[in-house]
């Protein structure tokens, strides 16, 4: 242990100073799985509706958004005094409920089609995983399918063929980590997305042993054809496994129902994050009561209860954060003006691609949008691995150079504030990094 003198506590400002301090203390200096390169890499200080600013103060146009926890840009006045007023009321209480978490859960009843009730976890993954074994105790059935490429956390069940360098040996699915039980990876079928006569397949052979099936209904940036969702819905009804739509992204952002309006679909149940939280500590699991039911206390004991337990479920800083967004996100036009900024942005994109006779794509599914280099809209992750990767990330490298930040190779966001001069700027910068690609 160091004594106090010699603590690393950054009384240093500069980004270069930081970062000498970050190699030292994290062990990947940055978060999560992402490693930017040397030349791009940052330490974000903080944002303004569609901006952010690095401690050094370069401005960026915000394509990450937190994300996609933050639907309503940074800082959004009504959230963050949402956010303030209840942190001074109390931050948190446990063991207990409190007044903001339970008016949020009605307004997520009210509000998801699939909701007849939710329960409460922290994050995505939580929400996903609870899911699992929610959809286990209720069959009785070990097994969950999921689909190749999709991502639904960090858990264990979760981290299986989502990164895969070549297409499976399908239902096999493949470790994506060290440190993964072989067990686990063993309870997961794996299938490709968008492919329902493998999907048939498999289900057919396996139906005994699946308690149910996982899908992302945009896959990154891959979108589900709405007869590969409604034939997971007829296999489900058919075999009695159940239907997880993970809406963690979906949900609330492609409309206000999320991906069950836009595609018309009902899942037995769905998993919610990000903009469910407000951009805080908070997420859910929505859907049939008789499967969330599960996980009431009163049942302990008995067949098929369910455990779910965390400090900061239910946290009321990220529920009345949430309540306010949702009250944002209910406003008249608000959806038309989101997704339309994402194809107005994605046209405008692709003529300058054109010009520079890039070989890629500028595709969206709602305010979901990535830049790829393939020639139409991928249906699969072997759509994914056959297009040039390495040029994508080289274009988006050159893009995050001029002022814009998206996560190299990774599928991007339109928030409700991005404006017209975010979008001549965008535009700008685009021509000016085809330019350099070339
Ligand atoms: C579809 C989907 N499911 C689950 C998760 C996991 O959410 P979290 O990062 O909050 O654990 C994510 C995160 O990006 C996601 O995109």
């Amino acid at each position: 242990m160091s004594s106090p003198a010699a603590k690393t506590t950054p009384a240093a400002q500069s980004q270069q100073e930081l970062f000498e301090i970050a190699d030292r203390v994290l062990p990947r200096s940055g978060l999560g799985s992402y490693s930017l390169a040397d030349e791009i890499r940052l330490i974000y200080s903080h944002g303004e509706g569609s901006r952010m600013w690095d401690v050094d103060g370069d401005e960026y146009i915000d394509y990450v958004g937190g994300a996609g926890a933050l639907i309503l840009g940074h800082s959004h006045p009504a959230v963050v005094a949402a956010a303030q007023a209840q942190y001074a009321r109390g931050a948190h209480m446990f063991g207990s409920l409190n007044d903001v978490a339970v008016r949020l859960a009605a307004r997520l009843v009210d509000d998801i089609p699939c909701a007849e009730m939710i329960a409460y976890a922290t994050t995505g993954s939580e929400a996903t995983g609870y899911a699992m074994r929610l959809a286990r105790a209720f069959t009785g059935r070990d097994k969950i399918l999921k689909f190749e490429g999709a991502y639904h956390g960090n858990h264990d069940y979760a981290i299986v063929s989502t990164f895969p360098k070549a297409t499976g040996d399908y239902p096999q699915g493949a470790a994506d980590s060290s440190g993964q039980p072989a067990a686990t990876v063993s309870t997961m079928l794996v299938c490709p997305y968008n492919d329902l006569a493998t999907l048939r397949r498999i289900v057919a052979e396996h139906h005994a042993d699946i308690a149910a099936i996982i899908a992302e209904p945009v896959q990154r940036i891959i979108p589900a054809e709405a007869e590969f969702l409604h034939g997971i819905r007829a296999l489900c009804d058919e075999y009695g496994m159940l239907f997880i739509l993970d809406e963690v992204v979906t949900g609330f952002r492609l409309a206000y129902g999320g991906a069950q309006q836009w595609y018309d679909v009902k899942p037995d149940l769905s998993t919610h994050g990000k903009v469910v939280g407000g951009g805080g500590p908070l997420s859910c699991v929505a859907g049939r009561a008789d499967v969330i039911g599960l996980s009431d206390p009163k049942r302990k004991g008995e067949p098929g209860y369910t455990y779910f337990n965390g400090t900061l479920h239910g946290n009321p800083v990220a529920a009345a954060a949430t309540l306010a967004m949702l009250d944002e996100l209910g406003k008249p036009g608000i959806y038309d003006r989101l997704n339309g900024f994402a194809d107005e942005l994605c046209r405008e994109s692709q003529k300058v691609l054109d010009r520079h006779a890039i070989p890629a794509i500028a595709e969206h599914t709602g305010s979901l949008w990535q830049i790829l280099f393939m020639e139409k809209t991928p249906r699969n992750q072997a759509d994914i691995i056959a297009s040039d990767q390495a040029a994508m990330r080289r274009l988006d490298t050159l893009l995050m150079q001029r002022g814009q930040y998206v996560l190299p190779g990774v599928r991007r966001f339109v928030s409700t504030v991005h404006t017209e001069q975010d979008l001549a700027d965008t535009l700008r910068g685009l021509d000016d990094a085809c330019r350099a690609f070339r």
